[in-house]
């Protein structure tokens, strides 16, 4: 059977992922593409729905991103949001124009009719504000479903050819009500069943997999993150025995974590895989001996990880398959031509390896959302540890110690962030941050310790919220929690004398020390 789908087209809003996840939240399907995708790919694709993402632009000014007519003649329901809204007024005959007054921020709306939109939402409710022209006149059989004090148009609709335009932004949780307008474009405007849900998901891609690999061979990177381990689990469910994963553990890892690993996926835990633990940790800190700047760094920890695994792999030899753990985030065409695709290059450590010897590559959960990938694993019974740790990058506690790294640092690290996340978990804050640990600064200063001077090395604690880690906030932990994390910090671990908060946003600062 096809599944039933909706399609996001991305016009360069800073939310277009979090429309298509509140969509998928309704348990619908939906994928995001460039507005640049041809009117044939989309017909091709058959959705059910189409929804125009907010972007930064003006529709009216030169070279602005727009969209063919034809798009509102296929007979498929379209809602356009924003910019989205707007383009889709400009396109028809409407118009759109510099507002006199700019709106931003929680407003109040009051809606006017009984449109499918608003089902079951309140006649005043808050929506989200973003913009500065506005839609002065609405195109032809456009009938105006909702206003503002600033803004005639905050919806409009033309019903018979379900068209539908929302000048705000359902998709951000500062439109309480959002979530709800979505849910009623998807269900009862597209009329999408709710066959999108993590269980269906598991379910069919188990079988997928299983049919695909027949009884071939699959080899897997395991590092231990969410995406690697969810990915692992639902091979070994599909293939049982015939997946093997290799776990290398470059030495870089937080305290215990190559433990904890083992012990999930290893010979005592019950998944049925044949696990492979390498212990590298050596090799690594022999190559980084005197490897002070970030990017070597970083290149010597991906190469030489790949390097590991490919021995490894030798001993398994030939292998019909090889895992990865990409997820639709990283697959996600981007709008406004790929910005997000080159800040991330350099996320990849290592790459593909070169020299093990694979026919395929099989990508199972290409198609979720990092929270989509977290209900999958909670769904197949791995720990909630394990499906709620936070991101941890490639080259690990590598790029935590700033300047060279040896053993001796990576375990002061170690030390302090296990204090740390503690710490974090003991105030109940633990799912409230999105990524926090601690790094050691290269730098050593002058304290007292007992009547003795010291001078000893500064940890550096961070923490940060983030909705797509290209901006993020700094996370405000109550000071007694820092206070107590910085005491136990100083008197737990050896060559602490000092510990720092950094309270640098991003940007300018970035979410790692480098
Ligand atoms: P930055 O430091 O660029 O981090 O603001 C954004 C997100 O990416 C992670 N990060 C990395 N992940 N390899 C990875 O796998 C890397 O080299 C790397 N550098 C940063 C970082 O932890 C954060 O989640």
């Amino acid at each position: 059977m096809k599944r039933e789908m909706v399609i996001v087209l991305d016009f360069g809003g800073q939310y277009n992922q979090l429309v298509a996840r509140r969509v998928r939240e309704s348990n619908v399907y939906c994928e995001i593409y460039s507005y640049k995708t041809s009117i044939e790919k989309l017909k091709a694709m058959a959705p059910k729905g189409i929804i125009l993402t907010g972007g930064p632009n003006s529709c009216y000014g030169p070279g602005a991103p727009t969209y063919t007519d034809e798009l509102f003649e296929l007979g498929i329901p379209v809602l356009g949001l924003c910019y989205g809204a707007q383009l889709m007024q400009y396109i028809l005959g409407g118009e759109v124009t510099k507002a006199q007054v700019p709106e931003y921020g929680k407003t109040e709306m009051i809606v006017d009719n009984d449109s499918l939109l608003f089902k079951d939402v309140s006649p005043k409710t808050i929506c989200w504000m973003s913009h500065f022209d506005y839609i002065s006149n609405t195109a032809p059989g456009f009938e105006i479903t909702a206003h503002t004090v600033d803004c005639p148009v905050a919806a409009a609709e033309d019903r018979k050819k379900r068209l539908y335009a929302l000048q705000f932004h359902p998709e951000v949780l500062h439109t309480p009500e959002g979530t709800k307008m979505i849910s009623n474009f998807v269900h009862h405007v597209c009329c999408c069943s709710s066959e999108w849900t993590m269980d269906s998901f598991v379910e069919s891609s188990i079988c997928a997999i299983r049919d695909r690999i027949g009884d071939g061979k699959v080899l897997c990177a395991l590092s231990g993150g969410v995406d690697s381990s969810v990915a692992a689990v639902l091979l070994s469910k599909a293939v049982g025995n015939q997946l093997t994963c290799v776990f290398v553990d470059h030495g870089l890892l937080r305290k215990n974590e190559g433990d904890e690993v083992e012990q999930v996926f290893g010979p005592a835990g019950h998944y049925k895989l044949n696990f492979v633990r390498v212990n590298a940790q050596e090799r690594f800190y022999e190559r980084l001996k005197g490897v002070e700047e970030p990017e070597k760094k970083r290149k010597i920890i991906g190469e030489e990880f790949i390097r590991v695994f490919e021995e490894e792999a030798k001993k398994v030899g030939a292998v019909d398959f090889l895992v990865q753990g990409t997820i639709y985030p990283d697959v996600v065409e981007s709008g406004l031509g790929g910005e997000s695709a080159v800040i991330k290059s350099h996320h990849n450590v290592g790459g593909l390896p070169d020299h093990v010897d694979f026919k395929e590559i099989i990508e199972p959960l290409r198609d979720l959302f990092k929270d989509e990938v977290r209900k999958a694993g909670l769904e197949m019974g791995i720990p909630e540890e394990l499906v709620y740790r936070q991101p941890f990058p490639g080259p690990g506690l590598g790029i935590r110690v700033i300047g060279e790294v040896t053993a001796e640092k990576v375990k002061i690290v170690q030390e302090a962030d296990a204090i740390y996340r503690e710490e974090i978990a003991d105030a109940g804050l633990d799912r409230d941050i999105g990524q926090y640990f601690a790094a050691l600064t290269n730098m050593k200063s002058v304290g007292v310790m007992g009547d003795e001077r010291t001078y000893d090395y500064a940890v550096a604690l961070r923490a940060v919220n983030t909705v797509d880690f290209m901006t993020a906030e700094v996370a405000q932990i109550p000071w007694e929690v820092l206070q107590k994390v910085s005491s136990r910090i100083v008197n737990e671990v050896g060559h602490v004398n000092r510990v720092m908060y950094d309270v640098t946003s991003k940007p300018p600062g970035t979410i790692e020390f480098e």
